[in-house]
């Protein structure tokens, strides 16, 4: 176990000091654990976040999922952005639940980032699932659902409508900060794999606190700050998984690896690959 710990760390600061790409580390022998490569909202440090644009980086990029962000129109339609309001990433303003799917479509969500993603869309959730089932795992977080009732059974139809509700061939994992919002959806959704994020708040976590959440989800993802040996152990210990966000340096992947999670979410996916950490 040292011998090959030792090595992940050459092999680390080889990688590191000739700027080689995660991926060279691929063909490294099959004992490897793959750490799950999560993009979040799609490669996001390479293309405007939460775009068709983003999540067909992320495609490029060869990660395993792209990470987005579901809230609902004034007319009950599911869209894929970050904040609750259009403000930040598009030319708009306005309260998403203030607006129309139409008045949503019009928006220009690329150019804040660059010149030419001028073209891009705030899409639809339909529109990314219907993308990207099959092709790449799909983390979908409920962003702030206490904003709006019902979002739990509408993302559930839309996956129902597909014959999604029995994940196989399928990565879809549905994830919230809301705990609440989890368990209504687990309701709904029992074959699907959930999970609770954790913010800084959660620091501190108890075993008793982690074996109540591993009574409905199976992932437990928190801000990478409290992330620690101990933690990575105990949501083990709970039969669930750890996929801390928010990485954006390849010292915190290198870092968190080293710590034993099963997957990153992240801006950059290249900063992310295989270990032989826990093997
Ligand atoms: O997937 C976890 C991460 O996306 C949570 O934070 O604010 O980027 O949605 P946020
Ligand atoms: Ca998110």
């Amino acid at each position: 176990m040292r011998l090959i710990f030792s090595t992940f760390l050459i092999g680390t600061v080889f990688l590191n000091a000739f700027g080689a790409s995660a991926y060279a580390m691929e063909d490294t022998p099959s004992k490897q654990q793959e750490v799950a490569n999560v993009a979040h909202r799609g490669a996001s440090a390479h293309a405007p976040e939460n775009t068709m644009a983003a999540f067909e980086k992320a495609v490029d990029m060869k990660a395993g999922y792209i990470e987005i962000d579901v809230q609902m129109t004034e007319d009950e339609e599911l869209v894929v952005i970050h904040d609750i309001t259009v403000n930040r990433t598009t030319d708009g303003r306005g309260f998403v639940g203030d607006l129309s799917l139409e008045e949503i479509q019009a928006l220009d969500a690329g150019s804040w980032f660059g010149k030419e993603f001028a073209n891009e869309q705030i899409p639809t959730f339909e529109e990314v699932i219907d993308a990207y089932r099959g092709k790449i795992g799909i983390l979908i977080e409920l962003k702030s659902p206490e904003l709006y009732p019902g979002i739990e059974e509408k993302v559930a139809d839309v996956l129902i409508e597909r014959n999604m509700q029995h994940p196989q061939n399928e990565k879809i994992i549905i994830q919230s900060f809301n705990h609440e919002s989890m368990q209504v959806s687990k309701e709904l959704l029992p074959n699907v794999p959930h999970g609770v994020l954790a913010g800084m708040t959660w620091d501190g976590v108890t075993e008793e606190q982690l074996a109540n959440f591993a009574t409905y989800a199976d992932y437990f993802n928190p801000n990478l700050n409290i992330v620690t040996d101990e933690l990575v152990t105990s949501v083990h210990e709970e039969g669930m998984e750890i996929y801390p966000y928010t990485v954006r340096a390849q010292k915190e992947a290198d870092k968190l690896i080293n710590l034993g999670v099963d997957g990153i979410i992240t801006d950059y996916p290249e900063y992310v690959y295989k270990h032989p950490v826990n093997n």
